[in-house]
């Protein structure tokens, strides 16, 4: 074998390393000791950060060779953009999504399972599906939801800039997480009304998060189970990252409680990537791959989103696309 493929080969088999060095800096927080222009010694951010002196350096000197940190002299780093990204205090830190991977890591594991059975890696590695053990580590729950805000947080600017909520009265967020996303359609559209639904575990956080910001008056969060039942009372059931979670047939389940309750002009949004086929790169790709080990989902194609409309009583009626790699998928109840 070429010299070339080998080692193209061996770069793409030491990708985990990457993958688990950025979450291990996450994890130390490693970012939050370095002042952007202030370099620092690994000498003081190993002390600092209770960390083998030794041992950091070669992290900071890899990760450095991928652009997060940069050795300015000898075994002193600055900040490079990425780096500085990992910063708890950063605006929409990426830290939380390095630290939700750093602990639910292991489900990686079962991706050889997954795909010889279709099970999702985390049902092999953990005995339960994710949101299952999610719910039964509990400390797992708040670092979970920060690390959903950090990977799509930036999608909601540019979901809100391609997609016209105008004529919406109640939004009803399915799945919204800590209510980021809900919180901030409701700041732009200043008349809309919103219901957060999500699990127990979470309802809690979310109802503080839109205490704290003034909109419990206009957003009733509400805890339930939505292969039971999703709350009635809104014309328009947003599910961001919901769908990608699930199989098909979950999926429909979720669809068609949506249904029972939707008045006739309403309408469901799905954020999700619309993947493309053939062989370009892309992160709706990647993100595939997560859904696979993790929750057992998958992203799906504009064509996958009609079928499963069609199975539970929608009709897609138009598919946005965003700045970001989302799009909004819109599904009408059909006749
Ligand atoms: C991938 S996260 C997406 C969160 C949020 N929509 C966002 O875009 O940031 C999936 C969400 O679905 C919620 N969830 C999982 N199973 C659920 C269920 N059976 N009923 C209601 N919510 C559920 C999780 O608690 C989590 O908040």
């Amino acid at each position: 074998m070429a010299l070339a493929e080998t080692e193209q080969l061996t770069k793409m088999m030491c990708g985990a390393a990457l993958s688990r060095a950025v979450c291990t800096l996450g994890e130390l927080g490693i970012s939050d000791h370095i002042e952007a222009g202030v370099p620092q010694p690994v000498e003081s951010l190993a002390r600092l950060t209770n960390t083998h002196e030794r041992s950091l350096y070669r992290l900071l000197r890899f990760t450095a060779s991928y652009g997060v940190f940069l050795e300015v002299e000898d075994r002193k780093f600055d900040h490079t953009p990425l780096s500085a990204a990992l910063r708890s205090d950063a605006a929409g830190t990426f830290r939380p999504a390095a630290q939700m991977f750093h602990h639910i890591f292991a489900a990686w594991d079962g991706l050889d399972h997954s795909v010889r059975t279709g099970e999702s890696g985390c049902v092999k590695v953990y005995g339960e599906p994710l949101f299952d053990y999610i719910g039964h580590h509990l400390d797992l729950a708040p670092i979970f939801d920060a690390g959903m805000t950090a990977f799509h947080g930036h999608e909601t600017a540019a979901m809100l800039d391609a997609y016209d909520f105008t004529g919406i009265t109640t939004l009803a967020d399915i799945g919204g997480g800590n209510g980021t996303l809900l919180a901030a359609v409701l700041g732009r559209y200043p008349q809309l009304r919103g219901i957060l639904f999500d699990l127990g575990h979470v309802v809690g956080r979310a109802r503080s998060g839109m205490q704290a910001l003034g909109l419990d008056q206009r957003c009733s969060v509400i805890e339930g189970n939505f292969f039971e039942s999703v709350p009635a009372g809104a014309d328009a059931y947003l599910m961001r990252h919901i769908i990608h979670d699930w199989t098909d047939e979950q999926s429909i389940r979720i669809l068609s409680n949506c249904r029972k309750v939707i008045p006739a002009h309403g309408r469901v949004l799905l954020v999700e990537f619309a993947v493309a086929g053939g062989n370009q790169a892309s992160l709706g790709k990647d993100a595939d791959m997560i859904m696979m080990a993790f929750p057992g989902g998958m992203e799906r194609t504009e064509a996958e989103y009609q079928d499963l409309f069609e199975q539970s009583g929608f009709r897609l009626s138009k598919l946005t696309r965003t700045k970001s790699a989302v799009s909004v998928v819109e599904g009408r109840p059909a006749p």
